[in-house]
């Protein structure tokens, strides 16, 4: 087999199991879609592993796959060593053969070797095996199976012979094959003291799958006994072309040999370390941007980038100050094509990621090192916490950077001062948030969230309930009454309405007791977990411990469940049309539409959008129940699940999967919104509008069932309607577009984008005239006790201007107070800015309360340096202006 490409050897294991009864199933995603305690996929029976439990049926026993794993994360993490050995990976291929409950120990062992010494004609004295130490079966099956002496078959007893996925998942005992390299490599037998050497390398780890973990107590048998067994194609690859390591493989060697050319740099030993992790971190980056992960500073983002920047850097290690990683794809890309169709799919948005995160980082990483070189020089052996904190803390430079440079050099970091200063800055950015004006306003829910803990969240299966009340608020401060007429806030010990998130807007509704009413306008979750229903009284009182009835308005909430689930097959289907690459980037979820963003470089054909729609129409028209399970562990966050979904999770996490695809689910997500029962509930769907809103994310608008007859009524009615006064703002239109240099011919979301800004323009141009009218824009500037302040007062300008001007208030003074008004129809607005050198003295929060009070507002809220607030009576300012003075 030496003359056999990895491309080659990943088929004839396929073919080996696909002629032995095993059907080739397709890789799934890197992103695993059936369990949210996973980061990446990190071995082949992860697509499995609700068949293994019983929990998904499959119409096969028996499979075959070639999987895309990257260990870059949670429990499987390779990604420091990548580059500093010969075969570790953060990106890798696994190649598998499977059985649901079919075949056991025999028939697995069976095919191992029969394909390893006769397909791949391996030399059957080179190979020893291992076995679980009490898995007597498996020893004896190998003697007969391999008729190898007891000598060739070593027992284990540590959990190296005992696979797990993770935490929890199937798990069983297994039997690894071991490979003798030769004596001329350093190493022992496994279970010796040497056993890390080169010389016997692990090729197959073949598990017998028994048991589920449940949680970290409680394991349970699997249904049937199962196989999964797990091959790395770069590693046998390696030894069928008469290597042990990796990189020499056919398949690197021409990712290296590519990178080599472009960095007009040979590799050889001394360098060897950097061309390896280049072409390890292309990989792994690619297939992740192929499908949708983009660099980002939390949850798997966070590990691409990660990986991107330690890749980077080694190609700056070589002497590159251009972004590399680009141009190396396109030879990736030629290489793998054949099996993993995205990377041409994703092809562009891969690239331009690819370049875009090179520009910045080389930037930041060019400033970084000066300093790091400039400190290196003047150590001995390890670095000071505070310069390695100053380097991440000031300059942006990763740690794990800083690290990886002086392990180069074999120098290390005073880690224990850098914990304690990152510790410190934490702390300190914790106790500026909390005194700031805001979150003074925000600080309130911690107060209670300490008091009365979570709020008990009952809407996935009432729509009405009774609560107990525990906290009455009004105008952001905790009273024991609300009375007739008070708008504030109510929070119960438990409720059946829905807190704003994961797009899904809060419930509306009505909480009501003896004589008492009160309107529910908004619900909005405080610190993860608490329900805060907003809204006003308008019928008699409601005093702290009362209970109360809370019932949600039920005919809105059933409007948006079913544009929830439509947002559900909405996302499945555009996968399935557009590409795997397609994550959700954002989304927005009310009772009258659906609002979805997500990631995709190019605008989306009108067959593509038939086709799409059709998906989830087809779906609908099913009539099929939906599917909700609550999947537990706590060991979900400590896997990472936290930083993954960027969400905090209550004890457990719920997993929905709807629509019928032929007997299996259609699409599943982790989701805690509500959904309809039956798919058929959602109504008819279709796409209304899409745009692009940045880079490489697009945006698509949709109606369901009521909201999309009335909207295709409209339509018709309004193409109906003499085209006169349409045509007239047309004509103004272009003539504008022609001024501005665009084309006249736009489609729909460009023509939108366009009229966007023309509004803004237009606001920017009465903005301006009205700052150019001196009877207006009255500015006056004083000195009080030695202090400077301007007093400024702009008639017919909205609120949200006032920041600019106290903005260029404060350049212009350099030291002293601006205090801004601004008013505009009856709303009147305050802005108050102190500049940095005198907030120890004055604080521009108090200054705004102050004025709002007189101006008839409340509160307000910023920090020392700015604050701002409303109003309602513009013949105060005055009035509100001297008392100020009153305060320097
Ligand atoms: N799942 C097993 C492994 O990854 C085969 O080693």
């Amino acid at each position: 087999m030496a003359d056999k490409s990895l491309n080659e050897i990943r088929n004839t294991f396929l073919k080996y199991f696909e002629k032995n009864d095993h059907r080739i199933v397709e890789s799934s995603n890197l992103v695993p879609n059936n369990d949210p305690t996973l980061m990446f996929a990190n071995s082949g029976m992860v697509q499995f592993k609700n068949v293994f439990t019983g929990l998904e049926k499959r119409d096969y026993q028996r499979a075959t796959t070639s999987q895309k794993c990257v260990r870059a994360g949670g429990k499987h993490n390779d990604l420091e060593n990548v580059g500093y050995t010969p075969r570790h990976h953060t990106f890798f291929e696994m190649l598998g053969n499977f059985s649901f409950g079919d075949y056991f120990k025999e028939q697995a062992i069976h095919y191992a070797w029969d394909l390893i010494t006769r397909d791949f004609g391996i030399d059957k004295n080179r190979l020893y095996v291992t076995v679980y130490h009490e898995d007597d079966e498996a020893f004896n099956f190998w003697k007969k199976i391999a008729g190898f002496n007891d000598d060739r078959i070593i027992r284990i007893a540590t959990s190296d012979n005992f696979w797990s996925m993770g935490e929890t998942g199937p798990c069983g005992p297994c039997s690894e094959i071991f490979y003798d390299h030769g004596d001329h490599l350093a190493g022992g037998l496994p279970g010796t003291k040497d056993e890390d050497g080169d010389r016997f390398i692990e090729i197959w780890n073949l598990v017998f799958m028994q048991f589920e973990q449940i949680s970290k107590e409680k394991r349970i048998d699997l249904p049937k006994p199962s196989v999964d067994t797990g091959m790395g194609l770069e590693r046998i690859a390696a030894l069928l072309q008469g290597t042990h390591d990796n990189y020499e493989t056919d398949h690197f060697k021409k990712i290296i040999n590519s990178a080599s050319e472009i960095l007009k740099v040979k590799s050889d030993n001394s360098n060897l370390s950097s061309f390896r992790v280049i072409a390890d971190h292309l990989r792994a980056s690619s297939f992740l941007i192929a499908e949708g992960v983009l660099p980002s500073n939390e949850g798997r983002g966070y590990v691409l980038r990660r990986i991107m920047r330690r890749g980077m850097r080694h190609s700056h290690l070589l002497g590159s100050n251009e972004p590399v990683f680009f141009n190396l794809f396109e030879t990736l890309r030629d290489e793998m094509k054949g099996n993993y169709p995205e990377l041409v799919r994703a092809e562009s948005l891969i690239k331009e990621t690819l370049k875009m995160e090179e520009e910045k980082f080389l930037v930041l990483l060019d400033r970084g090192i000066k300093i790091l070189n400039e400190e290196i020089s003047k150590i001995d052996k390890v670095l000071p916490g505070e310069v390695a904190f100053k380097l991440y803390d000031t300059y942006g430079f990763p740690l794990d950077l800083t690290e990886d440079i002086l392990r180069n050099k074999s120098m290390s970091i005073d880690s224990e001062k850098f914990q304690s200063l990152m510790k410190e800055s934490r702390e300190l950015a914790k106790k500026n948030w909390k005194g700031s004006g805001d979150a003074a306003v925000e600080d309130v829910w911690f107060g209670i969230k300490d008091k009365l803990g979570a709020t008990e969240f009952l809407g996935y299966e009432t729509n009405q309930a009774e609560g107990a009340v525990l906290s009455l608020l009004k105008d952001n401060k905790e009273v024991d009454e609300l009375k007739n007429g008070d708008e504030g806030m109510i929070i119960v010990n438990q409720t059946p309405f829905y807190g704003e998130s994961g797009g899904q807007v809060g419930d509306t509704g009505e909480i009501a007791g003896n004589d008492f009413k009160f309107e529910v306008t908004d619900v909005q979750k405080k610190l993860g977990d608490l329900f805060v229903h907003y809204g006003k009284v308008i019928n008699g009182s409601i005093q702290l411990k009362d209970n109360v009835e809370l019932k949600i308005n039920v005919e809105r909430r059933d409007d948006t469940r079913a544009y929830h689930s439509a947002t559900h097959l909405l996302h499945e289907s555009l996968r399935r049309v557009l590409g795997k690459h397609v994550t959700q980037k954002g989304s927005l979820v009310e009772p009258s539409r659906l609002r979805f963003d997500f990631s995709h470089m190019k605008p989306i054909q009108t067959e593509e959008i038939d086709k799409i729609e059709g998906f989830v129409n087809n779906m609908v028209s099913k009539k099929s129940d939906v599917k909700t399970r609550l999947m537990t562990p706590d060991e979900a966050v400590e896997n990472g699940a936290l930083a993954l979904f960027g969400e905090k999770y209550g004890e457990e996490v719920r997993v929905l999967s709807m629509g019928d695809d032929d007997g299996s689910y259609f699409s599943t997500e982790l989701c805690g919104g509500t959904h309809v029962r039956n798919t058929g509930d959602i109504g008819k769907f279709k796409i209304v509008s899409q745009s692009s809103i940045a880079a490489g994310v697009r945006r698509i608008e949709a109606l369901r069932d009521k909201q999309l007859e009335d909207y295709l009524n409209n339509k018709e009615k309004l193409s109906n309607i003499s085209s006169e006064k349409n045509d007239q703002i047309i004509n103004n239109l272009s003539e504008q577009i022609t001024e501005l240099g665009g084309k006249p011919s736009l489609d729909e979301s460009d023509q939108r984008i366009l009229i966007k800004n023309l509004t803004k323009q237009l606001e920017t141009i009465s903005v301006n005239s009205i700052l150019e009218d001196k009877t207006k824009n009255i500015i006056k500037d004083e000195q009080i006790n030695g202090i400077k302040i301007r007093f400024q007062n702009v008639d017919g300008l909205p609120p949200k201007e006032l920041r600019k001007l106290v903005d260029k208030g404060k350049k212009e003074l350099s030291e002293g107070i601006v205090i801004v008004f601004a008013a505009k129809d009856d709303k009147v607005g305050i802005a108050v800015g102190v500049t940095d050198t005198l907030t120890n003295k004055f604080d521009a929060v108090k200054f705004v309360k102050t004025g709002s009070e007189i101006i008839g507002g409340q509160g307000g809220g910023g920090r020392k340096d700015f604050a701002q607030a409303g109003g309602q009576d513009k013949s105060k300012i005055d009035e509100a202006f001297e008392k100020l003075k009153t305060l320097i």
